[in-house]
């Protein structure tokens, strides 16, 4: 087989390069030793938001992690057909994780029809995932405008400029409403209102589980979720946790 070769255009010059074949394939890195395990007494909390906590806070302590906010948030339609997409997590606690969106979008109608939810963090370097699974609910009107309000100016009219998910014709109708909304807004002291098509959700979750991957794939799964009725724990598969929640190991 011939050597294959690419060209393309830099700094008006045409550059010849060797094309590389990338072996996905033979794609691994090295996860964490054994000595680092993520055993049952490493569980901080015995609920899952206290654990999330305290590795998010671990994720976000770590300069290499640009956005550990970040999650990938899967949806389906009311027959079942998926979709996912990052956003960023903008608050969690007992409740659950929150983020905001635009309730035009595509996310925010197969919502609407089918309020349940999937997501799930990867930090990368620490080799490790958190994963949800719940249902949605909207946050308040309240809420959604404090939230708002406490973003910085040209989000807020970036956020009143996209009717998001809808076809478009060009960037420059985006630019265009964009100037209208700076000229009307960006005056000291006025403040732009938020779009009744703007505001935030709520993941109520059902289960969350903390993966951390093992360099000998022997990865460690910890799963917190809501007892089936009637479930009561055996404390050999199963184990009471606390605020209703129960947790197990799973097979990697
Ligand atoms: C890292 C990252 C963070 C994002 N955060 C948000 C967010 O918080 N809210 C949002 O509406 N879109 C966010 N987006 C854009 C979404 O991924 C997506 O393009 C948009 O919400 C439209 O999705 P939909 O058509 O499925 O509704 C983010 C994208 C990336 C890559």
């Amino acid at each position: 087989m011939g050597t294959k070769y690419i060209q393309f255009c830099c700094n008006r010059k045409l550059l010849t390069v060797r094309k590389m074949s990338i072996d996905i394939g033979g794609m691994r890195i090295r996860y964490k030793d054994r000595e680092e395990t993520f055993l049952e007494k490493h569980l901080v909390s015995k609920e899952p938001f206290g654990q999330f906590k305290a590795w998010f806070e671990e994720a976000c302590s770590r300069k290499e992690i640009l956005e550990p906010n970040a999650m990938c948030l899967a949806t389906a339609t009311k027959d079942g057909q998926p979709s996912a997409r990052f956003v960023l997590c903008k608050g969690y606690g007992k409740d659950g994780f929150k983020f905001f969106t635009n309730y035009g979008s595509r996310k925010a109608k197969e919502l609407e029809e089918n309020p349940n939810v999937a997501a799930t963090f990867y930090w990368e370097i620490l080799n490790r995932s958190v994963r949800i699974e719940g249902h949605i609910e909207k946050l308040s009107e309240e809420e959604s405008i404090k939230y708002f309000h406490s973003r910085p100016v040209p989000s807020q009219i970036a956020a009143c400029t996209s009717y998001q998910s809808t076809p478009i014709e060009s960037r420059n109708v985006l630019c265009e409403r964009e100037k209208v909304l700076e000229a009307e807004y960006m005056i000291p002291e006025k403040q732009i209102p938020k779009p009744a098509f703007w505001g935030g959700y709520l993941i109520r979750p059902r289960a969350v589980e903390f993966w951390q991957g093992q360099r000998d794939r022997l990865h460690d799964r910890i799963k917190f979720r809501k007892p089936k009725v009637g479930e009561v724990p055996d404390e050999k598969l199963l184990h009471q946790g606390e605020d209703g929640w129960v947790f197990e190991r799973l097979s990697p």
